[in-house]
């Protein structure tokens, strides 16, 4: 069984409790009402729905259709196609959590599906500002857009190298339950991540005005590891910071009591 937190809809690693956080980086950095928000691995949404509540434009991308259904509910198209991935994926990873191999989509509660989808429903977002949701890779996104911000939370590995088991399910499993299509994805190992971070800024910061890269004490790399990285590949930041919360089951897996979000800012080159 996987927790929510709140009424949000279950996501692995969701960052709900740190967009208030991140919405004081974008005022603090000053991005005002209308500027765009681009979010690549938007995985929940918490973000980017968070800066629409704030009234910026977002412009969101995940390779999961799990994901996209939710961006989609959450601000903006309600139809019964995104409404039912939704509601549906929701109820699957709290029926089975997220080693959904041997799950059936027919073998789900109908209760828990009236359930998210009375809570899909409550999610109407009233912002006019322009969004955009696309479902994909990382590079095909952050190649074809230019904007103010960019903010990604990588699919980082655990902290010591192994690769995160539940995005590939959350993104390959599930999409082939939601779908029917056969996808085949691999999250990048500790060895991969930091040639994908660099690879990352270099386009990134020739194309947008910031470029926030979050990460989280659970995974790999460190802030010891990949700060002098960072630099020696000639990524300074600009801001560097910090929260540290009550860790929960969900994201540090009984490993210690706090779990701690780290945010580094890059302007543009
Ligand atoms: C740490 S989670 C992001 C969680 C998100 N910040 C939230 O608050 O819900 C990482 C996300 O990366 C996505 N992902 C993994 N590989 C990807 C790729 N190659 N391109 C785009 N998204 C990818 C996964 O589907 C997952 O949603």
């Amino acid at each position: 069984m996987v927790r929510s937190s709140g009424i949000w809809p279950p996501y692995f690693g969701n960052q709900k409790r740190f967009a208030p956080y991140v919405m004081e980086l974008l005022h603090g950095i000053g991005m005002t009402p209308g500027n765009s928000l681009y979010e690549t691995n938007a995985g929940s949404h918490a973000i980017a729905y968070e800066a629409r509540l704030n009234q910026y434009q977002t412009h969101t991308n995940d390779i999961g259709v799990y994901s996209q259904a939710i961006g989609y509910c959450l601000y903006g198209d309600l139809s019964e196609y995104m409404m039912s991935k939704a509601f549906l994926g929701a109820a699957l990873l709290e029926q089975y959590g997220y080693d959904l191999k041997g799950a059936v989509p027919t073998g789900v509660s109908p209760m828990r599906l009236s359930h998210w989808r009375r809570i899909f429903m409550s999610f109407r977002q009233q912002s006019a500002q322009p969004w955009s949701i696309t479902q994909g890779n990382l590079w095909d996104f952050i190649k074809h857009q230019e904007g103010d911000a960019l903010y990604v939370d990588f699919a980082w590995p655990w902290r010591d190298g192994r690769s995160t088991e539940e995005y590939t399910s959350s993104a390959d499993t599930l999409t082939k339950l939601l779908t029917g299509e056969d996808v085949e994805l691999t999250m990048p190992s500790g060895r991969q991540i930091l040639q994908e971070v660099i690879q990352l800024l270099d386009i990134a910061r020739k194309r947008f005005t910031w470029t926030i890269l979050s990460n989280q004490s659970a995974c790999f790399p460190t802030p010891e590891v990949l700060e002098p990285y960072l630099l020696a590949c000639g990524h300074q930041w600009q801001i560097a910071r910090r929260l540290s919360v009550p860790a929960e089951d969900v994201d540090n897996r009984g490993l210690t009591t706090e779990f701690t979000e780290y945010q580094y800012v890059f302007p543009k080159l």
